[in-house]
């Protein structure tokens, strides 16, 4: 039995389209009461459609990102802001250079900071999030092992913004986007679990029967560290989207 909202499309294309349109309409209504609408955002390949189609969104339909801000969950270190594989470069990408966001409201990890300098920026990182007045809508993706953003099985729900070192798994099923696996980096800096809590509303999207043991994990058994995923049970408005092969394994 599911303990938390899930939501099944046939495809993935269908299901990144309902998300584009719920995260359009809180734009939309927060421009209408003239406030900010925070959004917190993942990379790595699930939301690629998704950013596609807010894309489009604004291209064809008007939708202004002028009063958006946002905040990366993670990015890779060491890496440069400039090296294809790290999340700063994915996000102009797919999404902030073709849209009209105002690069002040952009804030992504930064994978250059000194190692001296890591624990600083990572408090900076959640103070900003706070100035901003939390994350309105956070968007998360799963791994295959059950992490959100870089939290790795045996993250706690107190954990918060800080660097951390990468599961083999995670460095396998990411290795696609570098010349070979010894490229992966071996840390990334991430929000914590506690920070991802702390947003108003939480979509997780997962597509594909790879994804199918972490969705039935995250949403049918007993909250447990071991899967990162699991712990947003507790959090009161929180929906999974995922596509049929996802959710093959759901009772
Ligand atoms: C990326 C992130 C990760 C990914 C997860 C799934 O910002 O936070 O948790 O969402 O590793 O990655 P993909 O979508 O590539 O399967």
């Amino acid at each position: 039995l599911e303990k938390v909202e899930v939501q099944i499309f046939p495809d993935l294309k269908a299901g990144s389209l309902a998300i584009a349109k719920t995260i359009a309409s809180l734009i939309r209504e927060k421009q209408k009461l003239k406030q900010k609408c925070v959004l917190g955002l993942a990379t790595g390949s699930s939301p690629k459609t998704l950013y596609a189609e807010l894309v489009r969104m604004h291209k064809e339909e008007k939708l202004s990102f002028k009063n958006v801000v946002t905040f990366n969950l993670d990015e890779y270190y060491p890496i440069s802001k400039e090296a294809i594989q790290s999340y700063n470069r994915f996000m102009k990408t797919h999404l902030f250079d073709h849209v009209d966001i105002n690069p002040k409201n952009i804030h992504i990890p930064d994978g250059e900071v000194k190692k001296e300098d890591i624990k600083a920026a990572c408090s900076a990182y959640e103070q900003l999030i706070e100035k901003a007045g939390g994350i309105d809508l956070q968007i998360l993706g799963i791994g295959n092992n059950g992490h959100i953003g870089f939290n790795e099985p045996g993250s706690g729900i107190y954990t918060k913004t800080r660097l951390i070192n990468l599961d083999n798994s995670t460095r396998i099923a990411n290795s696609y986007e570098f010349a070979n696996i010894s490229e992966v980096p071996r840390m990334a800096v991430t929000m914590g679990i506690s920070t991802i809590l702390k947003s108003k509303q939480i979509i997780l999207m997962a597509w594909g029967a790879g994804k199918a043991k972490a969705v039935k994990a995250a949403v049918e058994e007993d909250e447990t560290e071991h899967v990162p995923a699991s712990l947003l049970q507790s959090h009161a408005n929180v929906t999974f989207i995922v596509d049929e092969p996802a959710a093959s394994e759901l009772t």
